[in-house]
């Protein structure tokens, strides 16, 4: 395919800012898609945490750029560094107004108005660049209403006559809704008539709609949840409009950034592995023990979790089913989370409960992420949906045995372990419930007992490969279809 110029907009992109997977996944879309000889040009916001880097500079051109929102003047400049390991340079949009703030996201009052100026400031940027893209690649809802402001503000610049707009939607639960009397923040003047008039008269604007409407395609990151969120309830309303679109949601996997999550190359990790030489993953796993306080026999298997603590990722029904699996079984369990209290509260109680096997450090943490990944036998993932997951295509990597809820991209990842046959890679049940996911831990649990067993699983886990090279190429096909077909 001839090189394109790619415009990828996002509102975390690895390793400037992250949350969660979305940034590990934009910024592997930056990396992998420039790989291919794309020119490819990154932008994010210059958040606080992110103005403390050095080896930024303002872009000529591009500075106190008055940019009207509501009735209110606000200026931005645009920064820009070099990318890491040879990856393209990353642009910032700085308006310390809007990014000064404690967190990305905020449930600031203005929280819409943040990214409507994200959006129309990267569009604008590209006027002062004189930079065409052929594709726009906007994700989530923060970036949604860049696909209707092309067809309408920025309509009259020929600079984007033949730019394309592509929304890959991360996760449909968040879905950017403002009020209606933020009407007058899109600036759109007379094209509201080409907003959702019903959501209008109940009161609401939805970001993330109108980018599902707007834009030329419409991605999300795995096959099954392209199916669920167009079929179920996990469209969350969403389901008619996605139904709508005459080329339908395509479902790409996520893929997995190696480089950064393979324990052979790991530079978190004190001691590297592989399928061909395990010993280190035993050497990690007293590591985690000891530095989290644990004080487990060798021969007891150990549970990791990574997450973020919010309602899609399934800890509710772990209320019941985890304690009676510590008490019946001698498992230690780490727990890495930040979010709801309610979560991190469970967590901080089984700790004191199970003094000396369980252990719950609360935040942020990239180096223990890794090292839990690890030092872990088996990853627990029981989501109650998951658009794809990343965590659980990392711990197979690491032989370290998934245990997942069978929806979205964790169905798509894991293959149940048949012991019979040796064939499989995790451990995967049916139902969203809590009697599921204990009959799931008792199960990977007795696998562990069967040495020979548990290291065929281990083996077919570490065999299994979700390499970005090959999932980038279905955006690739992506952008080339969007370009063959009429605005
Ligand atoms: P989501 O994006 O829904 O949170 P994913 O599985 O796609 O779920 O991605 C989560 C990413 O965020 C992974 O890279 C995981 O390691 C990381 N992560 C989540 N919570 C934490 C945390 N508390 N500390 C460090 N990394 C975390
Ligand atoms: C979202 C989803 C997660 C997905 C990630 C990256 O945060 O919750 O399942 O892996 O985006 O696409």
């Amino acid at each position: 395919m001839a090189a394109l110029k790619l415009c990828i907009l996002s509102s975390e992109i690895m390793p400037y800012a992250k949350t969660g997977g979305l940034a590990d996944v934009t910024g592997a879309l930056v990396h992998e898609l420039a790989l291919l000889g794309h020119e490819v040009r990154p932008f994010m916001p210059l958040y606080a945490s992110v103005r403390r880097l050095p080896d930024m500079s303002r872009v000529a051109g591009a500075e106190a750029v008055p940019l009207d929102i509501g009735g209110v003047t606000y200026e931005f400049s645009l920064w820009s560094a070099r990318g890491p390991d040879g990856d393209p340079p990353m642009y910032f949009v700085d308006c310390p107004p809007m990014f000064d703030r404690s967190a990305f996201y905020t449930t600031d009052p203005d929280e819409h108005r943040r990214f409507l100026l994200f959006t129309r400031a990267v569009i604008e940027s590209c006027q002062r660049l004189k930079f065409a893209p052929d594709v726009f690649h906007c994700h989530d809802w923060h970036t949604a209403f860049l696909p209707l402001y092309l067809k309408t503000t920025y309509a009259w610049d020929r600079l984007f006559a033949g730019s394309r707009s592509v929304l890959t939607i991360h996760n449909i639960g968040y879905q950017g809704i403002m009020p209606a009397d933020a009407l007058p923040d899109l600036e759109l003047g007379t094209e509201e008539s080409r907003l959702d008039q019903r959501d209008l008269r109940f009161g609401l604007i939805n970001s993330l709609k109108h980018g599902i409407i707007y834009a030329d395609a419409v991605t999300t990151v795995s096959p099954t949840y392209a199916r669920e969120i167009c079929e179920t309830s996990l469209g969350m309303q969403m389901q008619g409009v996605l139904r709508a679109r005459a080329g339908g949601i395509l479902g790409i996997l996520n893929g997995v950034e190696y480089q950064d999550w393979d324990p052979r190359v790991d530079r978190y990790l004190a001691a590297r592995f592989g399928p061909e030489d395990l010993g280190g993953k035993l050497v990690n796993k007293q590591l985690l023990a000891q530095g989290c306080g644990l004080d487990l026999p060798a021969s007891a298997p150990l549970i990791g979790m990574v997450t973020r603590l919010a309602e899609q990722k399934g800890i509710d029904i772990l209320f019941d089913s985890l304690p009676r699996v510590l008490e019946s079984r001698s498992a230690g369990l780490v727990v890495l989370g930040s979010g709801d209290a309610r979560y991190a509260e469970f967590f901080a109680g089984l700790a004191v409960r199970f003094p000396g096997r369980v252990a719950f450090r609360s935040g942020y943490d990239e180096a223990l992420a890794h090292l839990i990944e690890a030092g872990s036998d088996m990853f627990l993932m029981p989501s109650r949906y998951e658009p794809c997951g990343l965590n659980q295509m990392y711990s197979l990597r690491y032989g370290t045995i998934p245990i997942v809820h069978r929806t979205g991209g964790l169905a798509d990842s894991v293959q149940h372990f048949d012991a019979a046959q040796g064939s499989g890679t995790g451990c995967v049940f049916e139902h969203y419930d809590a009697p599921a996911v204990h009959w799931a831990l008792n199960t990977t649990l007795d696998w562990f007992q069967d040495r020979p067993a548990w290291l065929r699983l281990m083996q077919n886990a570490m065999a299994a490969d979700f390499s970005w090279s090959r999932q980038v190429r279905e955006y690739e096909s992506v952008y080339g279809r969007v370009l063959s077909s009429s605005a």
